[in-house]
């Protein structure tokens, strides 16, 4: 089976020509093209996001083809980022896709973004693969996930309003950097002296015990008004700012790694995997496999071209799904939002 995938949820065109099985996938070629438009503005502007994937889409997909040395007479089925993000940008990949789909006599696929933030690691890492936990970490969303197997998933925790990418931004727009901040915060906080600033852990208490509603919950927008209000306090900011930093990403990433190795230590798990734009954080790596050491857990992370938005894991996710027969049809539309499937909450749903 060989797949054409396409990715256009966000501020990324993608595309890319996967084949093999999800227990082995063979990547022959992955073109990412980033926005870079969105950094006049300090964050992505949806309308143009869809007119630039409307410019971008036919080329990214053509180059994809000729790197891999295919071309769609090669292809099995088509597979495109249906869910969730940013509508318009999202459309323009469902309708290039099904409208490939519909002239090549082909079935066309819809993936879940975060289903694919998921595969991503594995195409790099072949023990990346379940049982693990996940912890998916984007600038939309914080998951931590129980994955027993593909399709089978326990939510265990989330974000309750900022997610961990968003908090890293606006900590960088308080700090004065660019968008998007995550990386310039990380390289800033490299020279940051941790005991300037000490931020809340949110929602981190030694009280917490299983079944607690915040065991594994995470909550950022606390953490962002306390820097807010350091930032005002300082008397001289371009003195302060790698301290500020430094104190923001440590409370977080305390904060997720804390939660993440909870999980994998109540549900027996010896393989964390992260995903997702703030898998990129190399001190985020470096802290949960530190504490991940105590359980004799091993931690994965993906490049930064496989962490961040790309249509290779959306391939990966597509190879699993195909071959359990899924397919859809010419009525594949593009949500905003849309639970993911095979997740399940673990509340309501105990192993
Ligand atoms: O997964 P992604 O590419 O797009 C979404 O689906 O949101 O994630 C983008 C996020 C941004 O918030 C960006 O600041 C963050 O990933 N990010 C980082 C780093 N590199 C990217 N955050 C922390 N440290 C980094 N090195
Ligand atoms: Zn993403």
């Amino acid at each position: 089976m060989r797949v054409l995938a396409l990715e256009s949820s966000c501020d990324e065109t993608s595309a890319a020509v996967i084949s093999g099985t999800a227990q082995s996938p063979r990547l022959e070629s992955l073109v990412i093209l980033s926005q870079d438009v969105h950094r006049i503005f300090g964050g992505v502007v949806p309308e143009i996001a869809s007119r630039e994937h409307l410019t971008a889409v036919v080329p990214v997909t053509r180059q994809a083809l000729a790197d891999a040395g295919r071309t769609l007479d090669d292809v099995d089925a088509i597979a495109v980022t249906h869910a969730p993000g940013l509508v318009g940008a999202l459309l323009v990949g469902v309708s290039y896709a099904k409208a490939l789909a519909a002239a090549r006599g082909l079935p066309v696929l819809g993936v879940h973004h975060m289903e694919g933030h998921l595969f991503a690691t594995a195409l790099e890492h072949p023990e990346a693969t379940p049982p693990f936990t996940a912890l998916l970490v984007s600038g939309g969303h914080t998951l931590i996930i129980d994955v027993a197997d593909w399709g089978s998933y326990r939510l265990l925790g989330r974000t309750r309003d900022d997610a961990a990418g968003e908090a890293f931004d606006k900590t960088a727009k308080l700090l004065g950097l660019p968008y998007p901040g995550g990386r310039h915060i990380e390289a800033l906080a490299a020279e940051g002296d941790p005991s300037r600033f000490r931020f809340p852990r949110p929602m981190l208490h030694g009280g917490q015990r299983p079944g607690d509603g915040d065991y594994y919950d995470v909550s950022f927008s606390g953490l962002k008004t306390a820097v807010l209000l350091a930032v005002r306090a300082s008397d001289d900011l371009a003195r302060d700012r790698p301290h500020l930093a430094r104190g923001f990403q440590d409370a977080l990433v305390e904060t997720l790694v804390t939660k993440t190795v909870r999980a994998a230590e109540v549900e027996g798990r010896r393989r964390i995997v992260l995903g997702g734009g703030v898998a990129c954080n190399r001190t985020l790596a470096a802290a949960m496999q530190a504490a991940a050491d105590r359980l004799g857990a091993r931690v994965f992370a993906p490049t930064p071209r496989l962490a961040t938005d790309n249509a290779a894991m959306i391939g990966a996710a597509a190879l699993f799904r195909l071959a359990r027969g899924e397919r859809h049809d010419a009525t594949l539309n593009a949500h905003a939002t849309l639970p993911m499937p095979g997740l399940v909450d673990a509340t309501t749903s105990p192993r």
